[in-house]
């Protein structure tokens, strides 16, 4: 029984008293582990509504640590937001995915074809 878990699920459990994590594509959730953290409440919160896994790595984790993991686990996390929450925060806007798609492919066509312009203008001015 996996449930699947999207941002928009993510970024209501932000607080204190209903704080979920994302660490390594799973939700974990950390709301009765948060007071007795060995790394304090802060860095947790700090995490929230989006991907903790570098934060997570960059500590170095014990293995204990990470055996206590499979109790807290909510679920996976949908795979079409991952590539979307490193970026935003969680006070930011709500994620305009279909906006931030079309955007990156929009980039993809214009550089070349300025670049395309920019080679026909320089050789009209050059053989004029
Ligand atoms: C489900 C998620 C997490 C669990 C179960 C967890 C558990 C633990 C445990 C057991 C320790 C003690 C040292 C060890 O055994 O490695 C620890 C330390 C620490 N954790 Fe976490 N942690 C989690 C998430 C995070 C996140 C997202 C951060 C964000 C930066 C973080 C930051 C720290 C820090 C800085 C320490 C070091 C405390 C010290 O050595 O003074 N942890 N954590």
């Amino acid at each position: 029984m996996s449930k699947t878990v999207n941002l928009e699920e993510l970024k209501q459990h932000t607080s204190k008293d209903k704080l979920w994590l994302l660490v390594s594509g799973k939700i974990y959730d950390v709301t009765n582990f948060i007071d007795e953290h060995p790394g304090g409440d802060e860095v947790m919160l700090a995490e929230a509504g989006k991907d903790a896994t570098e934060a997570f790595e960059d500590v170095g984790h014990s293995d204990e640590a990470r055996a206590m993991m499979p109790a807290m686990l909510v679920g996976d996390f949908g795979s079409l937001d991952l590539k979307n929450t490193a970026k935003s925060a969680v006070s930011g806007n709500p994620p305009e995915f279909e906006g931030a798609v079309q955007t990156g492919s929009n980039v993809m066509y214009f550089i070349p074809l300025s670049l395309l312009v920019a080679y026909f203008a320089w050789r009209f001015y050059s053989s004029s």
